[in-house]
This record gives C-alpha cells, structure tokens and sequence, in this order.
C-alpha cells in the first residue's frame, strides 16, 4: 500500500524476518516504502534479521542486496553497491542494544560498540555519506532512526546527523514492543514512543 500520510503505525510487525533480533523492523515499513517509491534496484543497509530481504522476494525484488555485519559485510570498510536508486537503511540506535552480544561475536566496527557520542554520530555520518554517493540522480535513502535517552539525558540522532540529499519525507512511526515501553520516567521527562523515517533525495 502507498504511504497515505506521515504517521506509520504498525502494532503488529508482521510475519517477515527473524523477530527474535532485536530492533528488528516491521515488515510493513519496508513493505510501504516498495510500495510507493517502487525502486528498480534496492539495497538494503544493517539488514540485521532479515525483514527487507523477505518482504523484498515476497513483492518480487528477486535482484535486492541486504547487508550487514551478519552477513560479514562491514558497512565502514566495504563498499556499498553503486548505482541504486533506493536504499533503506536501519541502524543501531547509538549504544541502547549490544549487537556484538545478538551475532555472538565481536566486531570493532560495531557501530552499536560503547563509544562517546560524537563518535558514533561521526561513524554514522560516514556510512550514511557512502549511502549518498552510491544512488543515482533522483534515488533516496530512507532511513530508520530513533532518538535515545540514556540517564536522563536526551540524545537526538536526526538533529547531530548530517542530512545527505534533500528531504523529501519525514515520518513518524509510532514505535511499539521496545523495553522502554515499560520503564516510567521521573519528573519532565517523557517516554519516547515513536521513532523518525527521513526519505532523503539525491538530486544533482
Ligand atoms: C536496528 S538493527 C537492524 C534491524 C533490521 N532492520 C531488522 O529488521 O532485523 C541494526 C543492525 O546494524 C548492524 N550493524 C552495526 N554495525 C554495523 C557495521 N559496521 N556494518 C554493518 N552492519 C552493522 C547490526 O548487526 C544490526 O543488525
């Protein structure tokens, strides 16, 4: 189905991928996203559980390219495809799940690794720069990210990331089955309960 406007809530996250990942993704985000933008060659970057992958077959994207430290692809060193013209990207939310800790192995490229801030966001900042320079004229990169609070202290990935391309969407997903749905927050603070889709535009 075709986005129908800029709030995405999908209680239930359907049947694709391995739901035992943690931060996995709902299907039904991929799947709207096929839907509207309709790519004629998709790459999918921290592919993680394998959602894209299932939902890309299932619409019939039998040429789609999932990459992820899972797969021994290291989205710092190794290239990413040349000439997509969709990427959709997940990446960890700066340190909140351990993801050495869900492969069973180590990896100092881990971007969910314990590192400051700053260090992280610069990481970022450079898969999603790769990210850019792989599309073609016109082709976008969806990216899936929420902000985090950790003792206390807000920390919000889309305002300290560099924007590559133009926006040309920005969603809201409402997020649902995460541990903090049940921590309770003292004072001012707020629960986070929803996470941001940008869709940026590579145009030259
Ligand atoms: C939020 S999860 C993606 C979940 C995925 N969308 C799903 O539905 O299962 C983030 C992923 O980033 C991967 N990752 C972290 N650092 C990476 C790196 N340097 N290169 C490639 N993948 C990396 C982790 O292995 C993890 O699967």
């Amino acid at each position: 189905m075709k986005l129908p406007d800029s709030i995405m809530n999908y209680p239930n996250r359907g049947k694709w991928g391995n739901n035992k990942w943690r931060g996995n993704c709902s299907g039904y985000v991929i799947r709207d996203l096929l839907d509207t933008f309709s790519p004629k060659r998709f790459v999918e970057v921290f592919s993680g559980g394998g959602t894209g992958e299932e939902v890309a077959r299932e619409l019939g994207y039998n040429n789609s390219i999932h990459l992820d430290l899972i797969n021994g692809w290291d989205a710092l060193k190794d290239e990413i495809p040349t000439y997509s013209d969709f990427v959709f990207s997940h990446p960890p939310y700066f340190d909140i799940i351990d993801y050495n800790k869900q492969r069973g192995s180590y990896n100092e490229d881990e971007l969910s690794n314990k590192m400051p801030y700053d260090d992280f966001i610069a990481k970022l900042d450079l898969i999603n720069k790769k990210i850019y320079a792989s599309l073609i004229n016109g082709g976008r990169h969806a990216i899936l990210i929420g902000d985090v609070r950790k003792k206390g202290k807000y920390y919000s990935i889309i305002k300290d990331m560099t924007w590559f391309g133009d926006l040309e969407n920005h969603i809201i997903k409402v997020q649902h089955n995460v541990v903090s749905s049940n921590k309770i927050y003292k004072g001012n603070l707020i629960r986070i309960a929803h996470e941001h889709l940008l869709v940026l535009e590579f145009t030259l």
